[in-house]
């Protein structure tokens, strides 16, 4: 497993580092945002988001699961599974999973059976109001060259 640590001091750094990594990322890809209710994974997608274009403002899917931003390029899937807890996760999400652009999945612990095993996870820990732990995780071997050009910047 690699993994690269970073402390973001605040919500803008954690943005920045989202802009940095979608641009390694291709289409098919699947990131996984770990960390508790406020850590700041929306946050992150929505860094992502905007640095492909995206101008509105972005909101986790908590209650639709999943939303999808076709008017970026690549495509940008975010799926958040936290209302799907304890029940049927079989309403075809698959086709987003490893489909046609990058997905973003928050909560990936309630729909474990369709995270593939070739993912990138994002792990969020808050530390102080506006400082956050990041480990960005490569916990099979797929992404050694996104963390190593990490690692050098
Ligand atoms: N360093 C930081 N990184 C990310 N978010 C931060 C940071 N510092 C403060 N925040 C704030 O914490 C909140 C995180 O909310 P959100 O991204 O919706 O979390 P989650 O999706 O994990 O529940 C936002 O209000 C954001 O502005
Ligand atoms: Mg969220």
């Amino acid at each position: 497993m690699l993994k690269y640590k970073i402390i973001s001091k605040n919500a803008e750094e954690t943005r920045l580092l989202a802009s940095k990594i979608i641009k390694m990322l291709k289409v098919g890809d699947v990131v996984l945002l770990t960390g508790d209710l406020g850590a700041g994974k929306t946050t992150f997608v929505s860094g992502a988001l905007e640095s492909l274009g995206y101008k509105d403002h972005v909101i986790s899917p908590t209650f639709n699961i999943l939303k999808c931003y076709f008017e970026v390029k690549p495509i940008i899937y975010h799926i958040d599974a936290y209302r799907l807890e304890d029940q049927n996760i079989d309403i075809g999400l698959e086709e987003y999973i490893e489909g046609n652009g990058i997905c973003f999945v928050e909560w990936p612990v309630f729909i474990k059976p369709l995270i593939p095993n070739k993912h990138l996870e994002i792990s969020l820990k808050r530390i102080s109001d506006n400082e956050r732990e990041i480990e960005i995780i490569d916990e099979n071997g797929f992404y050694k060259d996104l963390i190593e050009s990490l690692e050098v910047k």
